[in-house]
């Protein structure tokens, strides 16, 4: 947000020759230097042209451009302080919560073209500006950023923005802009972010872009482009952003984007991307972040994906996936924070693969019993929160649970085989807020400990198979406000605490021979 005040910029004041004069900071008083030029009359009359086309302004921003001095007071303009030419432009509206939201009604002006000093033009979050983007903006020679974004803009993007041979940051993202990418845009061979997303934009990516060899971000997500993902994007090794998520790519996802040595942040979710997950992916040791959830992808998920060893976000979610959990590399994903496997077709041993993650170190004392133990114990990545692999075909049976139970809030099991018993370390797992073992084969009775998972709100333990009582010391878990235990083999008196019986009948239905509120009385024996 620009504050009110004198924020004159001297940039582009080295390019002029002002004689023997010290480039003077506007506001920087107490020297005897001439006082700056006053604002350019040009300038000033683009600024009102832009005033003018704005019909409503609940940001109060355009109540200060008053008077003849668009370089004093003026909020969002900032000038040469050598030459009093308009170098920057931006407005922003505050992010308040509705219904105090903030806007201006209304459309660009195209005098904004004249302001042909400008190097950032930034118009976001205005909500209600729309109509087209003026094709004199292309006049805008030296501007270097273009933000128009989280507006109402519509219709195309103007191929003539390519005679802003000077841009670098381009956003248009949050707009109702329709029809396809540009491909003379390939032009501006300076390009290091464009940021199209959430438009209505479609057809494919043009093969022209292939020349942004600077391009560092590229944002298409929520749109409706299609076609092909470009084997190019793995000659552009600037790369650091790629989201294309949320459209309608299909094909296969090219193998060369392996090939990106700088790429942090990987988007391709819900696209109809076929095929499989290219077995190099491992080698883009740079990424921190990977989705591919809510595609067609099939095969097997890459061992080589679990020795990232800066990945902290992976999702595969929503796939056909086969093939066995990876059996990964011991320490392999260090930086983890969110995982999610779910809604695949994925088999293997749970306990297999929470060893393969697991950051238990082998104790030096070998010889001792004790570390054998140590490290059959799996102790989850220290920032680790999420952890999703429901709906899938797993076996085995949870492990035994080590360390301080890390960073873990969500755990989702579900609907898979996993038998065996609920281990009673689970209770390590302290800052679990959501537990969701249901629709599985396991057995065995509740363990007491899980009385110490004080964070826990929502417990799923239903479809199994297990026995014996709901042990009475979970009324200690006082934030649990969904829990169901139902179509198990569970016996004797339901805890007659809150919130236990509170919850609904169904949450203990298909038991044995549970009794007490919210069920029929027990039998008196
Ligand atoms: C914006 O442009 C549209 C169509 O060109 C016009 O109908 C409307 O009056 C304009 N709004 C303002 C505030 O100038
Ligand atoms: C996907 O994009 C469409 C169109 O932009 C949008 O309406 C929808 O909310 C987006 N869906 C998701 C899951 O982001
Ligand atoms: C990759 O990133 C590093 C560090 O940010 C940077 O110095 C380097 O120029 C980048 N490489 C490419 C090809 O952009
Ligand atoms: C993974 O993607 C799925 C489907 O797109 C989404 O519902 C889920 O919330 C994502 N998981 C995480 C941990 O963000
Ligand atoms: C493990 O070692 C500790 C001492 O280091 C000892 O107190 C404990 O009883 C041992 N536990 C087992 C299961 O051997
Ligand atoms: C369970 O409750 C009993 C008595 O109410 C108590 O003695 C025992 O220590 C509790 N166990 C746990 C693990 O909280």
């Amino acid at each position: 947000m620009q504050l009110s005040g004198k924020p004159r910029l001297a940039l582009g004041a080295l390019l002029l020759v002002v004689a023997a004069l010290p480039v003077r900071e506007a506001g920087h008083d107490g020297d005897d230097g001439p006082p700056p030029p006053p604002c350019s009359p040009v300038d000033r009359a683009a600024l009102l042209g832009f005033k003018a086309g704005v019909a409503v302004d609940t940001t109060g921003i355009l109540d200060t451009w008053d008077g003849d001095d668009c370089c004093g007071a003026w909020e969002g303009v900032s000038c040469d302080a050598a030459t009093g030419r308009v170098v920057a432009l931006r407005l922003e509206a505050p992010r308040l919560p509705p219904p105090r939201q903030r806007y201006m009604e209304g459309n660009l002006s195209a005098s904004l073209g004249g302001l042909e000093y400008l190097d950032a033009l930034v118009i976001r979050d205005m909500a209600r500006i729309g109509g087209a983007i003026p094709a004199s903006l292309s006049r805008l020679s030296r501007l270097k950023q273009l933000y128009l974004e989280g507006n109402m803009l519509a219709g195309g993007i103007p191929g003539s923005l390519v005679k802003m041979s000077s841009l670098q940051f381009l956003s248009l993202a949050g707009n109702r802009l329709e029809g396809q990418l540009p491909p003379e845009l390939s032009q501006l061979s300076g390009l290091v972010q464009i940021n199209l997303g959430r438009n209505s934009l479609s057809g494919g990516v043009p093969p022209t872009y292939k020349n942004l060899f600077r391009l560092a971000y590229l944002d298409l997500s929520n749109n409706f482009f299609s076609g092909a993902i470009p084997a190019f994007f793995g000659q552009l090794k600037s790369l650091a952003l790629l989201d294309l998520s949320n459209n309608s790519f299909s094909g296969e996802i090219p193998a060369s984007v392996c090939a990106l040595r700088n790429l942090t942040d990987f988007s391709l979710s819900h696209n109809k991307l076929t095929g499989v997950i290219p077995p190099q992916i491992g080698s883009i040791a740079s990424l921190n972040s990977l989705s591919l959830d809510s595609n067609l992808l099939v095969g097997s998920i890459p061992s080589s994906l679990l020795s990232l060893k800066k990945l902290w976000n992976l999702n595969l979610s929503r796939n056909g996936l086969s093939g066995s959990l990876p059996p990964g590399i011991r320490h392999g994903l260090p930086s983890l924070v969110a995982m999610d496997l779910s809604h695949n077709h994925l088999i293997g041993g749970i306990d297999q693969f929470f060893r393969s993650i697991s950051t238990a170190r082998r104790t030096k004392m070998i010889s001792n019993k004790n570390a054998s133990s140590d490290i059959s114990q799996v102790v989850f990545p220290q920032r680790l929160q999420h952890m999703d692999l429901s709906r899938n075909r797993i076996t085995g049976a949870l492990p035994e649970f080590g360390g301080d139970g890390a960073s873990l809030v969500w755990l989702d099991v579900s609907h898979n085989a996993i038998g065996g018993q609920i281990p009673s370390s689970v209770s390590r797992l302290l800052r679990l807020e959501r537990l969701d073992i249901s629709r599985n084969q396991v057995k065995g009775t509740i363990p007491v400990s899980m009385a110490a998972m004080a964070s826990l709100e929502w417990l799923d333990l239903s479809s199994n198979a297990l026995v014996g009582r709901i042990p009475d010391n979970l009324t200690r878990l006082t934030s649990v406000r969904h829990a169901s235990f139902r179509d198990n083999k569970l016996c004797g008196k339901i805890p007659q605490a809150r919130p236990f019986n509170l919850f609904p009948a169904a949450a203990y239905a298909g038991n044995l021979c549970l009794c007490g509120k919210p069920l029929p009385p027990c039998r008196k024996t």
